[in-house]
C-alpha cells in the first residue's frame, strides 16, 4: 500500500494543466470528501502498528503535495486571467499588420523633396476645374485646335466645368494669387478620356513646375531639369526635343538618357537609350498677361512630368492599371520603399 501511495505522490507532483476544470478534477480526486486521501486516512486504523509511522508519513506527504499542487496551479491560472483582463504591459502585443505607402505617393514625395531643396514650394488646386484655369488662361481659347490634344471629360450639365487635364491649372491659380519670384510645383491627379490599356488610363498623376522671376532663361530650365533627373534617376544626360504646347514658347519634350546596358534598358527605351519623361518650355507671354504678370518685366519656365510613368520606371511596374487597383498583394511590395 505504501508503494501505491508513493506512486500517487509522484503522479500528483508531475500533474500540470492550463484548465481550471482539470485543477478542480484533480482536487476532487485527491483531496475531495471521497477522495484518495480520505480513503487512505480511513485505512490508517487497519495498518499494522509497526507500519503506522511510515504509512502516516506517506499519506501526509501525499496530502501536502496535492494541496501545494492545487494552490500553485490555481494561482498561475488566476495570474494569467488577470493579465488578459488588466492589460499587462509586459505581454506580447497583438500582431498589427502595417500598411505600405502607395508607389505614387512614394515617387510624389521624392519629387517634392528634390524640388524643395532648390526652393520650390508645393501648390495644390481643385480637380474639378473651370475652362479658364484649365484652358483659356493657358493660351488655349475656345475652338483652339490644341484643346483636342487633351481628351477632356466635361461635366455634362455645364460645359464650363471639367475634370482638369493637367495641373497647369494650379499654376494659373498660383500666378493669379502670388507675385514673382514664383517657384512652385503642383503635384496631383489629372483626367483624360483615353482608351484604357496597360500604358494609359483615364486618370494619372503629374507634377508640374513653374519658375517666374526677372531674367529666367532656357538655360535655367535645362539646368533645373538636369538637376532633377540626376537626383531622381542618377542620370544627368538629358535632351530637350523641340515640341509644341500652347502655354509655352519655345516648347520641348524632355528625354533622359537611360543607357543601353541591360535588357530592360533596351526594352523601356525601345532600343534608343532615350526615355521621354515630360514636357517643358518658357511660359508664353500671353499666359503671364492672363495672370496679371508683366511679360516685359518677368519671364519664366514650366515643365510637367508624369508620376505614374516614373513610378513604373523605377519600380519596374509593367501595367499602369496596377497603380489604381489597390490590390494589397501589389501594394505590400512597397513596404521597403517607405
Ligand atoms: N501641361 C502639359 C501636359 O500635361 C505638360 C507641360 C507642362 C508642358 C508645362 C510644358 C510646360 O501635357
Amino acid at each position: 500500500m505504501i508503494d501505491k501511495i508513493k506512486e500517487l505522490i509522484a503522479e500528483a507532483d508531475a500533474f500540470t494543466t492550463q484548465s481550471q476544470e482539470e485543477v478542480e478534477a484533480f482536487r476532487i480526486k485527491f483531496l475531495g470528501k471521497k477522495g484518495l486521501l480520505n480513503t487512505y486516512f480511513a485505512e490508517f486504523r487497519n495498518v499494522a502498528n509497526d507500519q503506522k509511522k511510515e504509512f502516516g508519513q506517506a499519506i501526509n506527504q501525499l496530502k501536502n503535495t496535492a494541496q501545494d499542487k492545487v494552490n500553485t496551479l490555481k494561482e498561475g491560472l488566476a495570474n494569467s486571467e488577470e493579465a488578459v483582463s488588466s492589460g499587462d504591459l509586459s505581454r506580447p502585443g497583438d500582431p498589427v499588420s502595417i500598411g505600405a505607402r502607395h508607389p505614387i505617393s512614394i515617387v510624389k514625395n521624392q519629387i517634392i523633396d528634390i524640388f524643395s531643396n532648390i526652393g520650390f514650394n508645393v501648390s495644390e488646386g481643385p480637380e474639378i476645374e473651370d475652362d479658364w484655369h484649365n484652358f483659356t488662361a493657358l493660351n488655349l481659347p475656345e475652338y483652339h485646335p490644341a484643346r483636342d490634344m487633351q481628351d477632356t471629360f466635361f461635366i455634362q450639365t455645364n460645359p464650363d466645368i471639367l475634370l482638369r487635364t493637367h495641373t497647369s491649372s494650379v499654376q494659373v491659380r498660383y500666378m493669379e494669387n502670388n507675385v514673382p519670384p514664383i517657384r512652385t510645383i503642383s503635384p496631383g491627379r489629372v483626367y483624360r478620356n483615353e482608351a484604357i490599356s496597360s500604358r494609359s488610363h483615364c486618370f494619372f498623376h503629374q507634377v508640374e513646375g513653374l519658375y517666374i522671376d526677372k531674367d529666367v532663361s532656357f538655360a535655367d530650365l535645362k539646368q533645373t531639369l538636369q538637376y532633377f533627373t540626376t537626383e531622381m534617376f542618377g542620370k544627368s544626360k538629358i535632351r530637350l526635343r523641340p515640341s509644341y504646347f500652347p502655354f509655352t514658347e519655345p516648347s520641348a519634350e524632355i528625354d533622359v538618357y537611360w543607357g543601353l546596358e541591360t535588357e530592360t534598358d533596351h526594352k523601356i527605351t525601345k532600343g534608343t537609350g532615350w526615355l521621354e519623361i515630360g514636357g517643358c518650355g518658357m511660359v508664353d507671354p500671353n499666359v503671364l498677361k492672363n495672370c496679371n504678370i508683366d511679360p516685359e518685366e518677368y519671364s519664366g519656365f514650366a515643365f510637367g512630368v508624369g508620376i505614374d510613368r516614373i513610378a513604373m520606371l523605377l519600380h519596374q511596374i509593367s501595367d499602369i492599371r496596377l497603380l489604381s487597383e489597390n490590390d494589397v498583394r501589389f501594394l505590400e511590395q512597397f513596404k521597403s520603399a517607405l
